[in-house]
């Protein structure tokens, strides 16, 4: 007998992607270098992965956990968030839900806070995989409100946030959330007090919720104070910048003026102020809106991290010390780094944009690009003489072949949105010995690499 079934629709859609940088990154991963077992791996500058404390991290033991985070893992949590974000009242373990990562916390937050086809407002450039963390399973939709770098910082962007909702508003779609990344990914910018005050009266304005994703929080290098008194601040090529002590939105002392607080929701997690994306876990704080927290806990049982990683992350959070060291450790180590890749960038009179946070920088190949493009015409394409004739395809060939032939990976502008061709994100926390090899030979392959 015929059968007649379908998988359900939105697998479907999920399934029918035209262009599909993750099945490339699915790819990049399982050939990812190692020196023993994959010397002729694909070298990674794209993936953001610290590998710079790991003399430190391998000294603690294991242990346990529950649903949506045992009492004592929100309790180390709580301490940790009070701690170093300063919120205005002190943040209590009932406050809490521990999920198996921020990917996951997107993915909760968008199934409790939006139906299929609302929008969510994202600044562009942005964190990639926010699309589809919101997308997949909700079916909530990133509208992109692209924010020139040099606006992302003040407040003045707000009025790309209120075309877009008005624009959207017109066709009828209901604009539910805005996605604030503090500190930004990709840009490496912190938010000043007043951009983040301008966004939130924004949102109350249109009762829009506010999920603000501080997963870079603790990876803030650059103290503007310090720098202020060195008054080394870097202009590099026109891409000048200035520096903020990041606010976490809990930390607002006027935040009940600005927004109905149980329109705001934080989350946070392990993977990168505490370098172990490994371990699966994040968190999201709701300390106005119980309702999100018990939607929350309604849905943990489907992915909640396992006993083994709780007890762990309990014993690492109590152990304040070790919290402080690392945290302090993790600061250093990225702005050394920081400091020796712009170096390296300048000397080779390549721009990029300042930044002061998380483990990338956006970094400008357009006269690189330029370059590819003429050593790799396809047929019938003539050689180009202007930078303003790139194009995203161009881009995304270069990624392409960078991966296959170059077998090293990054993050193209194509993917972060990136207002023009021509930029690249690349991470580097990795210790400088490779990073400056992988660097080298990234650039190299850029001017050299011809499949003609
Ligand atoms: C801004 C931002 N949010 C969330 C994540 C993912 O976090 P997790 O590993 O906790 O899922 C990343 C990872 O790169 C990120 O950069």
């Amino acid at each position: 007998m015929s059968r007649n079934f379908s998988l359900s629709r939105s697998t479907i859609e999920n399934l029918s992607e035209k262009h599909s940088p993750l099945s490339v990154i699915g790819k990049v991963m399982s050939d990812i270098y190692h020196p023993v077992k994959n010397p002729n791996g694909i070298l990674n500058l794209g993936i953001a992965s610290n590998n710079l404390q790991e003399d430190i991290l391998l000294k603690k033991d294991l242990g346990y956990g529950n649903a949506r985070g045992s009492e004592e893992l929100r309790s180390g949590i709580s301490m940790l968030i009070n701690r170093y974000f300063d919120p205005i009242s002190a943040i209590n373990p009932s406050q809490i839900v521990v999920t198996n990562g921020v990917t996951s916390a997107m993915d909760k937050l968008a199934s409790i806070i939006c139906n299929p086809g609302d929008a969510i407002l994202l600044s562009e450039p942005y964190y990639a995989s926010l699309v589809n963390d919101v997308n997949l399973v909700a079916k909530a939709v990133i509208h992109g409100v692209p924010i020139p770098p040099s606006e992302i910082q003040s407040p003045s962007q707000i009025k790309y946030y209120e075309s877009k909702y008005q624009e959207l508003r017109s066709l009828g779609v209901v604009v539910k959330a805005i996605i604030l990344c503090n500190p930004h990914n990709p840009t490496g910018k912190v938010y000043s007090q007043s951009a983040i005050e301008a966004i939130l009266e924004f949102a109350n304005k249109h009762d829009i919720f506010v999920i603000c994703d501080e997963i870079y929080a603790l990876s803030v290098y650059r103290d503007p104070i310090a720098e202020s008194l060195e008054s080394s601040n870097e202009c590099n090529n026109g891409n000048s910048e200035e520096l903020y002590k990041f606010k976490s939105l809990l930390s607002l002392e006027n935040l009940n003026k600005l927004i109905d607080p149980r329109l705001i929701v934080v989350v946070h997690g392990m993977s990168k102020d505490f370098c172990m994306h490994g371990f699966r876990i994040g968190w999201v704080i709701s300390p106005f809106n119980d309702d999100i927290i018990n939607a929350l806990i309604k849905i943990s049982p489907f992915s909640y991290i396992s006993n083994f990683t709780d007890r762990l992350v309990s014993n690492i959070l109590s152990d304040t010390e070790f919290v402080d060291t690392l945290s302090s450790t993790v600061r250093h180590n990225l702005l050394q780094n920081y400091i020796q890749t712009t170096s390296f960038l300048r000397e080779k009179n390549i721009s990029y944009i300042p930044s002061q946070a998380g483990y990338f920088l956006l970094v400008d190949i357009k006269p690189l690009l330029l370059v590819w493009k003429n050593n790799n015409l396809q047929p019938r394409e003539s050689p180009i003489t202007r930078i303003k004739d790139l194009t995203f395809d161009d881009e995304y060939r270069l990624w392409t072949a960078s991966i296959e032939r170059g077998r090293i990976f990054y993050s193209p502008g194509i993917i972060i949105k990136a207002h023009e061709p021509g930029w690249i994100r690349l991470i580097f926390s990795q210790p400088w010995d490779s990073l400056k090899l992988e660097l080298e030979r990234l650039f190299d392959f850029f001017e050299n690499d011809s499949s003609v």
